[in-house]
């Protein structure tokens, strides 16, 4: 017992510790991430914005300033190269907004679909990305997509919300207010490897937070939008947990269920938990999105245009998200709730 004490103690301070280790839960050094006077050594520090920004920051925009550290390590949110991207931890990665085509279904090759649709498009020069080509503002709100970046989401001052989400309250130099709270969620550490074993833990608040932005986009469009924030109930449930892919749609266990790539909210997930849904598991934006981007369209946990998830990256010379279930027949992961692969089975054999 002592010794799982101090296993789990280790664990926690390698957790938390790691995020101590410059953001400290509040606001870091400053100089970490703005400069005084733009200059050291008699040389301006950002040669490529030498008339400075309004917050003094190191770099020319908010974004540019975090992917000095974040790009590729602490979390690596915008890889290298888009058909090799860093592991997956929950979010999604940035990367993809470099595509110049992300459109996997019929005839895609020849009707491209850029990158900045592979989700929030973030003004960040230094990687050759800006504001969304299309979108404006926030689907059902009003948030400026001409403003959004890390900062929109993250308070880069810090708080002890996961992943320093922003709560209730003004953001971003007073630009906007938020009116939901943090969602409640455990992380992998940063280095770690999403799979169904080791992913986000999503508990509460979740659809709330993402209408600080984008209203109420999936309840008060009436009945064109599928609901979420809602529970599942227990068919449903009981469909997602006896789902184990489309070659073996009723062979699943409760107890081994869950699957990283289809997540519902919960107050009992962890870190760690394989278990499924009981009817009072949620779906929520995170189940059908990802919240920076995917090499699919709309920042989806899977390509929502192809049928069989081996299509995915095939029109498009995209990157392939990882099917799951490793399988050539493999259709859309709508499936794990809804079980319609190849006609309208019944929920249970
Ligand atoms: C992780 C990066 C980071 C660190 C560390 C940081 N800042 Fe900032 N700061 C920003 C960014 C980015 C902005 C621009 C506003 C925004 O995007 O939210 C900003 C804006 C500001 C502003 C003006 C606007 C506002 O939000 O009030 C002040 C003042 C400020 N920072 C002071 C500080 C001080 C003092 C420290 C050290 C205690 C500090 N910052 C540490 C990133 C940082
Ligand atoms: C000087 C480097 C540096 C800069 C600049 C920086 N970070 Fe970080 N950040 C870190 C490090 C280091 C960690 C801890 C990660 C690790 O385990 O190594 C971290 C952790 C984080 C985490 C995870 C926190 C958690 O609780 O899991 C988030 C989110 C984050 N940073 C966002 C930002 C944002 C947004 C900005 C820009 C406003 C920013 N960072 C700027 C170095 C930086
Ligand atoms: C700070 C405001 C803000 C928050 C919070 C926010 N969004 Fe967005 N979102 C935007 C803006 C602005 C756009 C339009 C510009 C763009 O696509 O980059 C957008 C676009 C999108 C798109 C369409 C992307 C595309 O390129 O077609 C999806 C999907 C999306 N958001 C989902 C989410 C989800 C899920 C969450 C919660 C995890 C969320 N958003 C939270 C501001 C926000
Ligand atoms: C639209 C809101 C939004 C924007 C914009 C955004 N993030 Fe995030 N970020 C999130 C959310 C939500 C999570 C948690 C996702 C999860 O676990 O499912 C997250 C997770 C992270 C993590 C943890 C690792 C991971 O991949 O899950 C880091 C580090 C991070 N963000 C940094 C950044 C940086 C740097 C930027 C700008 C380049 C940025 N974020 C822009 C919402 C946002
Ligand atoms: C059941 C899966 C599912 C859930 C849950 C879900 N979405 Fe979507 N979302 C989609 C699909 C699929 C699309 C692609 C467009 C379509 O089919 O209408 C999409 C598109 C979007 C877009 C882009 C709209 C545009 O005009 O380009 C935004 C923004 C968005 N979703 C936000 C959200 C938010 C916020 C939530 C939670 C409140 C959410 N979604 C929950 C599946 C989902
Ligand atoms: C985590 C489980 C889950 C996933 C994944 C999921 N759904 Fe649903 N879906 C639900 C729930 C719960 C309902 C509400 C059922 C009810 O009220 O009887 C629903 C309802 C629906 C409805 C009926 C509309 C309504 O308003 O009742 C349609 C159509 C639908 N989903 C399609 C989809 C599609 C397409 C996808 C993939 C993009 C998808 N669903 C993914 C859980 C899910």
């Amino acid at each position: 017992m002592r010794n799982l004490i101090l296993i789990l103690a280790a664990v926690c301070f390698a957790l938390v510790g790691n995020a101590m280790a410059f953001h400290d839960h509040g606001a870091a050094h400053c100089n970490g991430c703005h400069t005084m006077h733009n200059s050291e050594g008699g040389a301006p520090i950002d040669p490529d914005s030498p008339t400075g920004n309004d917050w003094l920051l190191k770099d020319a925009t908010p974004s540019d300033v975090c992917l000095s550290c974040h790009a590729t390590r602490s979390g690596a949110v915008f890889g290298a190269d888009p058909l090799v991207p860093p592991s997956e931890k929950g979010g999604g990665n940035f990367v993809y907004l470099l595509e110049d085509n992300i459109n996997d279904g019929h005839a895609g090759a020849t009707n491209p679909i850029p990158g900045y649709q592979a989700g929030h498009s973030i003004d960040a020069p230094s990687k050759g990305v800006g504001p969304d080509g299309i979108i404006g503002q926030a689907p059902g709100g009003n948030f400026p997509a001409s403003s959004l970046g890390c900062s929109s989401c993250h308070d880069p001052h810090g708080n002890p919300n996961f992943r320093m989400l922003y709560g209730v309250g003004s953001i971003q130099d007073g630009l906007y207010t938020f009116t939901q709270p943090a969602p409640i969620a455990e992380g992998l550490g940063l280095s770690g490897i999403e799979s169904n074993s080791n992913h986000t833990a999503y508990q509460d608040g979740w659809s709330a937070w993402c209408g600080n932005c984008h209203g109420d986009f999936h309840n008060a469009n009436g009945n064109l939008v599928h609901p979420s924030n809602e529970a599942l109930g227990g068919t449903i449930a009981n469909a997602y947990n006896l789902y184990n892919g489309t070659d073996d749609p009723y062979g699943g266990d409760q107890l081994t269920a869950y699957l990283a790539s289809v997540p519902f909210e919960d107050l009992t997930n962890t870190v760690g938990s394989t278990a499924g849904p009981t009817g009072s598991g949620i779906v929520m934006c995170m189940t059908c999105h990802r919240a920076h981007a995917t090499s699919a369209p709309n920042a989806g946990r899977w390509d929502f245009n192809v049928t069989l998830l081996h299509e995915d990256g095939v029109e498009s010379g995209s990157y392939q998200i990882p099917d799951p279930y490793a399988s050539l027949n493999q259709r859309s992961l709508c499936n794990k709730c809804h079980v319609k692969d190849y006609n309208d089975a019944p929920y249970v054999p």
